[in-house]
């Protein structure tokens, strides 16, 4: 199936800034519990006066409900499966307690329709993070089952505003239904994954955020489509970058262009210059396109004369994370990846025997690391607690791929053979097609963590392999 170009957004409607409903903080010890029921319902993901859309969605919302909670704090959060089919939850980028990271068939069993399964873990990280399904994610995230998950800090960052994005693409039908008949084309699963072609931001087709003139902006970029690398152009507003994937980084100017991965996050400081009347966009950019995503509207002050000089930017205070990286004598391992259209992969082996490519591609199984397709039986690397661990990953393939590790934040320490040295500590990271980069991390969460493509065709296609931290 051709993708097609992006339907043009035709109005502009809605001028509230989106606000999900906020479920609170849940502090340790009380015995609240999230309810987060997995169902079907429709959403307006088209302009006012197009049809709804028939969507999977926590709660029946997309995104589903946005859970905020301070860090440290626990959460609890019910998952209770209305869908006719088997799900779990996933809670990307928390490096979490294994038993509670989601991941049907390795760490838990999918929750059965009608049954429910009880999370409950700590988040140790300030940042913005997600949730998604971890059961045929690539059905189930592309019909909608994902939502935001914000730590904040101990001590409040001072920002005058503080707002999400999440981006997504959708297929839909000219009904502005979700196109399911394409859900398992193959050849999506061999080229770039699934890509949609209308866009949603929050859920909806364009976002207008109120900002009054001097005001600083905490904007938090979630990508969570199946597949689509977004570039996002910011035209005269100069964000600054002070996190990523929920780790924060030395503050430094964003550049031209944010470029954000499946899975990706993005915390950016915005210091609105402009004048009351005026707005400024984020667009995003196709080879052929340009499409407004989002509108910062300038509203009046609350008081005229106040134009207060926003103070010098300070870093996010640090996660405790383990960056002391001891690249002496780590466990080091490679990671071939191979396959896709184009990419002359002739075999490979898919659950320990050897299969000609025709055979593989009969099961969809497109994609290979180290020659496997999907899980093996002994995991990619065994280390033990407090090793570090570097993956030399190698994109031997036509396309770009977004690995995401659980349960860890890893260092990109090589790229293209030369040695990287910036304090960035992501969970997933793009490669682009024939790139190599080497990543490196402290195995300091002990259980069965996967590794794997955030393309989630790539992902369903052959892309996951394991590590298991004892
Ligand atoms: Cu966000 Cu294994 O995924
Ligand atoms: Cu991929």
């Amino acid at each position: 199936m051709d993708r097609r170009d992006f339907l043009k957004h035709t109005s502009l409607l809605g001028v509230l800034p989106w606000v999900a409903p906020v479920i609170a903080a849940v502090p340790a010890g009380r015995e609240s519990m999230l309810d987060l029921s997995a169902r079907e319902d429709t959403a307006q993901l088209v302009d006012d006066g197009g049809p709804r859309t028939r969507i999977w969605g926590y709660n029946g919302q997309v995104p589903g409900p946005m859970i905020r909670v301070t860090q440290n704090d626990w959460v609890r959060a019910r998952l209770t499966n209305r869908l006719p089919v088997a799900t779990t939850i996933h809670w990307h980028g928390i490096r979490i307690d294994n038993a509670m990271d989601g991941v049907s068939g390795l760490t838990q069993d999918a929750v059965a329709p009608g049954q429910s399964f009880d999370y409950a873990f700590q988040v140790p990280d300030a940042g913005t993070f997600w949730y998604h399904a971890h059961t045929r994610s690539w059905e189930q995230v592309a019909r909608g089952l994902y939502g935001v998950l914000i730590v904040d800090e101990a001590e409040p960052v001072s920002v005058d505003r503080d707002y999400v994005l999440v981006i997504d693409d959708w297929r839909l039908g000219q009904d502005a239904q979700i196109h399911e008949a394409s859900l398992e084309s193959l050849h999506d699963w061999s080229h770039a994954g699934r890509l949609g072609q209308w866009l949603t931001v929050n859920g909806k087709p364009l976002e207008k955020f109120a900002v009054e003139a001097g005001q600083r902006v905490r904007l938090r970029v979630v990508n969570t489509a199946n597949a689509r690398v977004f570039t996002l152009s910011f035209g005269k507003l100069q964000p600054h970058v002070i996190a990523f994937d929920g780790q924060p980084v030395t503050p430094r100017p964003l550049g031209k262009f944010l470029t954000i991965a499946p899975a990706q996050r993005a915390d950016l400081i915005i210091d609105m210059a402009g004048d009351r009347g005026e707005s400024a966009s984020i667009d995003m950019m196709t080879r052929r396109e340009v499409i407004q995503v989002a509108q910062f509207v300038y509203e009046k002050p609350s008081d005229a004369n106040a134009r207060p000089v926003a103070p010098p930017m300070s870093g996010l205070p640090a996660n405790p994370l383990s960056t002391a990286l001891d690249l002496v004598n780590p466990i080091r391992t490679g990671l071939l990846m191979e396959g896709g259209a184009m990419g002359g992969m002739q075999s490979a082996m898919l659950k320990g025997e050897r299969r000609s490519i025709q055979e593989l591609i009969k099961h969809g199984a497109v994609w290979a690391f180290n020659e496997n397709v999907g899980m093996t039986d002994t995991p990619l690397v065994s280390a033990r607690r407090g090793q570090t661990v570097v993956i030399d990953m190698r994109n031997q393939n036509r396309w770009p791929h977004a690995m995401h590790l659980h349960g860890h934040h890893f260092k990109v320490i090589e790229r293209e053979g030369g040695t990287v040295d910036d304090d960035i500590w992501r969970d997933t990271e793009l490669l682009q097609p024939g790139e190599s980069v080497s990543i490196a991390f402290v195995a300091d969460n002990p259980g069965k963590w996967l590794l794997h493509c955030h393309m989630l065709e790539h992902q369903a296609g052959g892309m996951t392999t394991w590590l298991e931290i004892a």
